[in-house]
């Protein structure tokens, strides 16, 4: 089979995640997680104790860390100076900074430019981001951008974390609010994107409608 990418972008939540990977499962293709990418650099950032409203700093600690990331949909591991991060870059100290360090535009240059790397390696690839369809990947196959209402996306969110729902709706209204409103790259639909409303829709639906779309482009 040829070259095939599709672009998955969306705010937390959305569904993007488990939609993503199951496509990318069921169509045999790798699998690129961009956000797992922004979180160990935010690791990285933290551990270096640099001050994140530091532009430059944060940019130099981002250039230097050596980070690596699998494109397996069923299991992929991250590592940042060879250190493994899977576990780190999903707890709440990450979570709270990430929007911060995804805002310089330094860091976007050079993980835009790695992803690009990543999918053209890869040829079949699903991939999920905030800005998959409008920077990283404008000639994807397919671009899809998932929204669900806030209540659902706290709801699921906070079960997949175990956290409390009310305290996991704000953190995402404040890391939407950063996402959207960052000058470099924000979270946007790009023109061409099929918007699909999760709210109401169970994962395997969403997962059947973008292969059948997929089937339609041949
Ligand atoms: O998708 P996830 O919640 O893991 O993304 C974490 C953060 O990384 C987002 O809130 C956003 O600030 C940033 N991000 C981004 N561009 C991407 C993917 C993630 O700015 N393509």
């Amino acid at each position: 089979a040829g070259r095939c990418v599709v672009a998955v972008d969306g705010p937390s939540g959305s569904g993007k995640s488990t939609v993503s990977r199951r496509l990318a499962v069921g169509l045999g293709a790798r699998y690129l997680d961009t956000g797992a990418m922004y979180r160990a650099i935010t690791w990285a950032v933290l551990r270096s104790g640099v001050d994140l409203t530091d532009a430059e700093s944060v940019g130099k600690v981002a250039a230097e860390v050596d980070l690596r990331i699998g494109t397996d949909p069923e299991g992929y591991g991250v590592t940042a100076d060879g250190v493994g991060v899977d576990a780190e870059i999903r707890g709440t100290e990450v979570t709270g900074a990430v929007s911060a360090v995804a805002a310089v535009p330094s860091v976007r240059a050079l993980l835009v430019a790695r992803q690009r790397e990543l999918i053209a390696k890869a040829g079949r690839i699903v991939v999920e981001g905030r800005d998959i369809g409008s920077v990283v990947a404008p000639d994807a196959d397919l671009k899809v951008y998932l929204t669900a209402s806030e209540a659902a996306r706290a709801q699921r969110r906070s079960a997949e974390d175990a956290t409390d729902v009310a305290a996991t709706a704000a953190d995402l209204a404040r890391r939407d609010r950063l996402d959207s409103t960052r000058k470099a790259d924000p979270l946007q639909q790009a023109a061409d994107a099929v918007v699909l409303d999760t709210t109401e829709l169970g994962i395997d639906e969403v997962v059947d409608r973008l292969r059948a779309l997929l089937t339609e482009r041949g």
